[in-house]
């Protein structure tokens, strides 16, 4: 039989919905090095660097620990910042580390600063002569996802993320026209699915134990709410009417909103939080972890957010999303799944979830390979890469 030959894979995470993405590939891994361990040659070493972008117990620990994600073997401890100095930060701790550790591959998920300083470090980096390679084989895992809006930072994220991977895994097909009209050759894109998928398959039935709704006194229906993006909530001007909006929606139908540190700060220097925590029919909670979040996803009548990866969730689960964005760069969740996108203005808000509720809602169906099956097979098409 020939030597074991180890592939040493590293990956990154540093904010909240990068977690259920590694969750995915650790598992793959993990699956790889059991399933194989007679049949295989290659075994995978996997470090996680956790940039500590997020660092709150609630946005970050107990996602490693509800997804049985292995420890991190390094925390770069960044915390919050400017774009520019926490990118920075992330950058010149990350180099060393980079450096020292030598993997073969570094695997970024997503579109946060972490994903890009990451990936900007690894694509610069000189390994040692001892080392075959000058760098580490760069994989983006999903990767070609355009919302073709400048002003948000994922976007400037993801369009240098993917400039700089030698391997995208692509989550829909829009994804690959995008890549494609961008001139990324065809080799380096392998359409693998959704790992965030794999994740909440993964986990929905002991998501459906959760007996959050009966720590929160809630009775279905209910509407579940999330917001945080910046064009929403960093103005005044933009988070005030949408609040309003939500006391309105709540009128009718009570709303459970998990609200985002950004949100609650915002909310506070604007004088708003107050009469959002005072009004009955809203339940205001500390972001939740994954299963509570998820129970409640599953259960909800409607889902109104800001946020990429609900989009997905709802899609999958066929809980009808209103999405307070102009764009998306998921159009899969809007041609095939249950979200509207509808933008912020207050009476469409409203209007879209009546009829909604009303049940005048769309059918939804699953986007083509959100099996559950995506981490698997972005762990063969690395370990097929490596090899060569
Ligand atoms: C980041 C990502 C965004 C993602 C979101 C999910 C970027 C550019 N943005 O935005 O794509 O959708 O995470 O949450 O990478 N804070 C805490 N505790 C924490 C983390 C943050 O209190 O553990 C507060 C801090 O006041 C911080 C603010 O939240 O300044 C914003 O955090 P930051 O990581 O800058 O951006 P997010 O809005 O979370």
């Amino acid at each position: 039989m020939n030597p074991v030959k180890q592939i040493k894979l590293m990956s990154i995470a540093g904010a909240r919905p990068n977690f259920m993405k590694l969750a995915s590939i650790a598992r793959a891994v993990g699956l790889h090095n059991q399933k194989n361990s007679l049949s295989s040659n290659t075994k995978i070493n996997h470090i996680i660097v956790h940039t500590g972008q997020h660092y709150d117990q609630k946005m970050s620990e107990s996602f490693f620990a509800d997804l049985g994600i292995p420890e991190p073997d390094i925390n770069l401890e960044v915390g919050s910042a400017s774009h520019a100095v926490q990118t920075a930060e992330i950058m010149k701790r990350f180099e060393s580390v980079l450096l020292e550790q030598q993997p073969d591959v570094l695997l970024v998920v997503g579109d946060v600063n972490s994903t890009t300083a990451c990936t900007l470090v690894a694509s610069k980096i000189e390994y040692n002569q001892k080392n075959d390679r000058k760098r580490p084989i760069i994989v983006h895992v999903e990767a070609g996802l355009r919302s073709f809006d400048r002003d948000m930072p994922e976007e400037i994220n993801r369009i240098v993320t993917d400039a700089l991977s030698d391997m995208l895994f692509i989550t829909e097909q829009s994804g690959i026209d995008n890549l494609k009209k961008e001139n990324v050759s065809e080799e380096k894109i392998y359409f693998s699915g959704n790992v965030m998928i794999d994740t909440l398959q993964q986990h929905l039935a002991r998501a459906k134990e959760s007996k959050i709704q009966s720590i929160l006194g809630i009775a279905q229906p209910f509407a579940l709410v999330t917001l945080h993006r910046p064009s929403n909530v960093d103005s005044n001007a933009s988070l005030a009417p949408l609040l309003k909006c939500l006391a309105e929606i709540a009128e009718y139908i009570p709303i459970v909103f998990p609200i985002h540190p950004r949100t609650r700060n915002n909310a506070a220097k604007f004088n708003l939080l107050k009469q959002l925590e005072n009004n009955p029919r809203i339940f205001l909670t500390e972001p939740l972890g994954y299963f509570e979040f998820l129970n409640l996803t599953n259960s909800s009548a409607i889902v109104i957010t800001d946020s990429g990866g609900i989009q997905e969730e709802t899609t999958y689960l066929s809980i009808p999303c209103v999405t307070l964005r102009k764009n998306t760069e998921r159009p899969v969740t809007v041609d095939l799944g249950s979200n509207y996108l509808i933008g912020t203005n207050p009476e469409k808000i409203k209007a879209t979830v009546r009829a909604i509720l009303t049940g005048k809602g769309k059918k939804s169906t699953i986007p083509p390979l959100w099996d559950g099956k995506a981490g698997e097979r972005i762990i063969a098409s690395i370990i097929r890469q490596v090899a060569i």
